[in-house]
């Protein structure tokens, strides 16, 4: 598949089968986090799978629906801005930084036949109780992770390009 497919198949999945996802499969989603790039290289992330089915009921208090902890695998992305680059206006790119790994790792989901999507409607402060996160700690978003139990179109409600493309100047 290649990236533009994979761009274009991803949805918002929110319906998963209790299969469970395949070591092989987790670990080359998670890789695909690994590989990205980021400012100064500096890879302020830390990832945490939860698969235990306590653990995520206990985080789903962060995120009430039953969807996201019935799948069998949830990817918590974090940041670590004491990492981080910082440009010299002060503006800090720590959730660029993890939102391009989990993105990557979101694209590579598709070829491997998992669904996901991102979450970032959660209780902050649950989630790091929940999963024993330091304080200076920040959780950028998670996804649940497993095989689709829906089926989508691929990609359509977008704004047209005349909206939102610009030539030489704004
Ligand atoms: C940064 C970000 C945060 C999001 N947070 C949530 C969320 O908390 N809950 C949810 O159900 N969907 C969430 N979404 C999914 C969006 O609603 C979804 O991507 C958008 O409606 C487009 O639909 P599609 O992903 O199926 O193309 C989020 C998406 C992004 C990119």
């Amino acid at each position: 598949m290649n990236v533009f497919d994979a761009i274009k198949l991803r949805r918002s999945i929110r319906r998963y089968k209790p299969k469970e996802v395949e070591k092989e499969k987790l670990m080359r989603v998670i890789e695909a986090g690994r590989l990205a790039p980021s400012a100064t290289n500096s890879q302020p992330w830390h990832f945490i799978i939860v698969k235990n089915p306590e653990i995520k009921r206990k985080l789903g208090e962060s995120y009430p629906r039953d969807w996201f902890i019935n799948a069998p695998v949830i990817i918590v992305a974090c940041a670590d801005p004491g990492k981080a680059w910082v440009r010299g206006d002060g503006e800090e790119y720590w959730k660029v930084d993890v939102a391009i790994a989990l993105q990557n790792m979101i694209l590579c989901a598709i070829e491997e036949g998992l669904g996901t999507c991102w979450i970032a409607n959660f209780n902050e402060k649950i989630v790091k109780d929940v999963l024993g996160i330091p304080q200076n700690i920040r959780v950028v978003a998670m996804t649940p992770l497993g095989y689709p139990d829906e089926v989508k179109e691929e990609v359509r409600d977008r704004k047209p390009l005349e909206e939102i493309l610009h030539f030489e100047h704004w």
